[in-house]
């Protein structure tokens, strides 16, 4: 188990984007090292999302887990551990939806960012095989943000209004019962 240091907003590198991993790359016993580096990142961290950029590494990989104790998104659906190798995403549905989004690389904050409501993801798992998933809801809006990593792109950099942009503790306190827009929080 090795847990990274968590690369935080203004670091470059979070900007960069991620280079695809290469065919050869995949099932390797360094990648496969990599992948169990960003799951237990992600794990000791609270969060529910990583992208391998977010710990310094400009791959093309992202994780998800929702477990159903997640403290920092109590309420949402729980989504078993699955790895993410060059993923691709298609918009299904493009009603845009708003949630309150958080990231590990973002401490401290959360902001209300509208995004498509359906997605499909195209994807390579640790053994190579493609594989594709559709996401709705709260899910869809992960994917979209664990892949904007990918591209070098935040969540601060998708709010359409800064005033929706709060400390956790004032989420909580000003925002979290009080916006009509939270259907699912
Ligand atoms: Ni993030």
């Amino acid at each position: 188990m090795a847990v990274r240091r968590i690369i935080e907003i203004g670091d470059p590198v979070l900007r960069v984007g991620a280079a695809p991993l290469r065919p050869e790359a995949i099932g390797t016993p360094e990648l496969r090292q990599l992948v169990v580096d960003i799951v237990d990142t992600m794990r000791a961290s609270g969060g529910i999302g990583i992208a391998a950029p977010q710990i310094g590494e400009p791959v093309q990989a992202v994780v998800i887990e929702i477990a159903a104790e997640s403290t920092r998104y109590p309420d949402m659906q729980p989504f078993a551990l699955e790895v993410f190798l060059n993923p691709r995403i298609t918009v299904l549905d493009a009603t845009p939806q708003s949630f309150w989004e958080g990231c590990l690389s973002v401490p401290g904050l959360r902001g209300l960012v509208a995004r498509p409501r359906g997605v499909r993801v195209d994807y390579l798992t640790v053994d190579g095989l493609e594989q594709s998933i559709v996401a709705e809801g709260f899910l869809a809006t992960v994917f979209q943000h664990e892949l904007d990593h990918l591209d070098g792109v935040l969540f601060v950099d998708r709010l359409p209004d800064t005033r929706r942009l709060a400390t956790i503790e004032n989420y909580v306190r000003f925002w979290r019962d009080a916006d009509p827009e939270i259907l699912d929080l």
